[in-house]
């Protein structure tokens, strides 16, 4: 039988905040170009393991495989280059700019000039930047946001505005996509537009972890869905087989999802 491709390797990772073990010796693997679940009530650890796997802090103990390679002591910004991009939990885009310059600044991550350099825009950096604006139009176009380009983020609906800030994450061109509760805060249609996107960006081949607390959201579209709960995992397997897991049912009892 041939091993699946993991994109992503979490081997037996820890991490304690002073005496507060919020994740305790996870693993799990990621299968390339899957929508890949992460679920559990507040405070299970969800955030924490995007914020290890995107290197915002080291796990105090266990590792973390991207496409085989370690990501002990790289910096976000490196991890970023790798190929992971992510969005977050409290939603971070800059309101008093444009869609357009929103979607630049991620671009720019990847870029050599780096994004001060081409604001005083000296003649090295123009052929730069017209790649740039060229990757930046690809990807508003890709999210339908193409006619919004101009408009200022802060005006625009909060459905919107998390489509932007995914569209950041896309420009620096990821082949892993982390997002942590996308549709938390949006209404029923906004959240059925969103789960349209995630699907197409998988369609793409881009490999998404997801975070939600939307089961109509996880158990629609996931592929796979890990568990945790007090840091741990508890749980994984298929939409079918989590929702009938009684470790599952226990720990949501009396919870607020
Ligand atoms: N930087 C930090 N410093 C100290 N404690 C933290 C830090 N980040 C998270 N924690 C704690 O770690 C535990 C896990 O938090 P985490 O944010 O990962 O949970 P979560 O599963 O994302 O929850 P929610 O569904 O509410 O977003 C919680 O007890 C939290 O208070
Ligand atoms: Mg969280």
């Amino acid at each position: 039988m041939s091993r699946p491709n993991y994109i992503l390797e979490i081997n037996s990772i820890s991490k304690n905040f002073g005496g507060l073990q919020a994740i305790t010796r996870l693993s799990f693997n990621v299968e390339e170009g899957l929508i890949f679940s992460i679920i559990g009530p507040n405070g299970a650890g969800k955030t924490t393991a995007i914020n290890l796997i995107t290197s915002m802090y080291p796990p105090t103990s266990g590792e973390i495989l991207f496409e085989g390679q370690k990501l002990f002591r790289k910096k976000p910004y490196q991890v970023a280059l790798m190929g992971i991009g992510r969005t977050f939990q409290n939603i971070q885009v800059f309101q008093k700019m444009s869609v357009r310059e929103n979607v630049m600044v991620g671009c720019h991550t990847q870029s050599d000039s780096g994004f001060l350099r081409c604001l005083m825009h000296t003649p090295s950096v123009w052929k730069e930047e017209k790649v740039i604006r060229q990757k930046t139009d690809a990807v508003l176009k890709f999210l339908d946001l193409d006619s919004k380009a101009d408009m200022l983020v802060g005006g625009l609906p909060y459905g919107v505005q998390k489509r932007v800030e995914i569209a950041r994450a896309l420009a620096i061109e990821p082949k892993l996509l982390l997002l942590d509760e996308p549709v938390a805060g949006l209404n029923l249609q906004e959240t059925e537009e969103m789960a349209g996107t995630i699907l197409k960006i998988r369609d793409t081949g881009i490999t998404v972890i997801l975070v939600e607390h939307d089961m109509n959201l996880i158990m629609g579209i996931s592929n796979r869905i890990t568990v945790l709960d007090y840091g741990k995992k508890i749980a994984e397997g298929s939409a079918k087989e989590i929702q009938n897991n009684p470790k599952v049912i226990d720990a949501y009892l009396g919870k607020e999802l």
